[in-house]
C-alpha cells in the first residue's frame, strides 16, 4: 500500500475511533473533587487538587482518560479531562486539560490513541495529547494544569480557585463575574458568578444602548458560585453587555455574539 493511501487508511481508521469514542462515551463525567488545600499566590488562590489513583483505575491504562468536575476555576464549576500519555513521547505521564475548547468553549473529545491527537465536538480544531494546538480555528494552546506526579500513589493538579470564605472574596467586594466563555458566541454562552453571602442579585443582558433586553437571573441566591448557561440564538450578531448588580455594585462584561 503506498503511503498516501496508508496514511488515508490510519486517518479514517482515526476518525471511525473518534466516532466510536463520542458515541459510547460521550464525555462522561467520573468524578467530582474539592481542593485538598487553597495557597495563597501572587494572583489569587490555587485550589491544589489531589487524586488516589487507585480510585480512577482507567488512568493506569495508557491513553486512559477521566473527567472531573471540580468546583471553581475562578468562581465557575467546570471539568477537566485527565489523559494517561506516554511520558517518553510528552514528558510527562498525565495530562490535565480544561474540556472546553480556546475556540467556542464546545467540549474536547478523548484524546485518539491512535492518532495521538484531541479533537474538539464544536469544529475540529485538533490539539496534541498535551493540549497543544495542531490546527482548526481555535489557533490556541488548550488551557492545562501544573501537574505534580513522583510516580507514587497520587497525582496533584493546581489552578485558581475561588473560595467565598477566603480573602480573595473580601479583595473582590464579596462577589465576582466571570468572563463569559465562548466569547465570542453562537447559539449559547456560559457565564461563571458567585457571591459569598446569600442575597438578592441581578444578572441582566445589555444592549448597546443599555436597555436590558433579559434578565439572566433576578432574586435571592444562596452563598456560592454557579455556571449558568444561556440562548443566545435569538440574538442578532453584535455586542452586548452581562450585568451583574449585588447590594451597591455593579460589573459588567462585554460579550460578542456572532452567527
Ligand atoms: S469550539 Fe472547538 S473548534 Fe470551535
Amino acid at each position: 500500500m503506498s503511503e498516501k493511501a496508508n496514511y488515508r487508511r490510519n486517518f479514517l481508521k482515526g476518525l471511525l475511533a473518534i466516532g466510536v469514542i463520542s458515541t459510547t462515551c460521550p464525555r462522561k463525567l467520573l468524578a467530582k473533587i474539592e481542593p485538598e488545600k487553597l495557597v495563597s499566590d501572587p494572583k489569587g488562590i490555587l485550589g491544589i487538587y489531589k487524586l488516589k489513583l487507585s480510585d480512577y483505575p482507567k488512568l493506569a491504562t495508557m491513553w486512559g482518560v477521566v473527567r472531573i468536575e471540580i468546583p471553581t476555576i475562578e468562581g465557575a464549576k467546570t471539568r477537566v479531562v485527565i489523559t494517561r500519555i506516554p511520558k517518553d513521547s510528552y514528558g510527562v505521564d498525565f495530562s490535565v486539560i480544561l474540556e472546553n475548547c480556546t475556540h467556542q468553549g464546545r467540549p474536547i473529545y478523548d484524546v485518539n490513541p491512535e492518532t495521538e491527537i484531541i479533537e474538539c465536538s464544536g469544529h475540529g480544531s485538533t490539539f496534541d495529547p498535551t493540549g497543544t494546538y495542531i490546527a482548526g480555528p481555535a489557533n490556541k494552546d488548550l488551557e492545562t494544569y501544573k501537574i505534580t506526579y513522583d510516580g507514587g500513589e497520587y497525582l496533584e493538579f493546581e489552578c485558581y480557585f475561588f473560595d467565598p470564605k477566603t480573602d480573595v472574596s473580601e479583595q473582590n467586594s464579596k462577589y465576582f463575574l466571570n468572563d463569559i466563555y465562548p466569547n465570542p458566541c453562537d447559539d449559547f454562552a456560559v457565564i461563571g458568578y458567585g457571591i459569598s453571602e446569600s442575597n438578592h442579585l441581578d444578572v441582566d443582558l445589555i444592549d448597546l444602548n443599555g436597555f436590558i433586553i433579559r434578565s439572566i437571573h433576578s432574586g435571592f441566591i444562596e452563598s456560592g458560585s454557579y455556571n449558568l448557561r444561556f440562548n443566545t440564538s435569538q440574538l442578532n450578531t453584535g455586542t452586548y453587555f452581562v450585568k451583574m448588580k449585588y447590594l451597591n455594585n455593579e460589573k459588567i462584561v462585554k460579550l460578542l455574539v456572532a452567527h
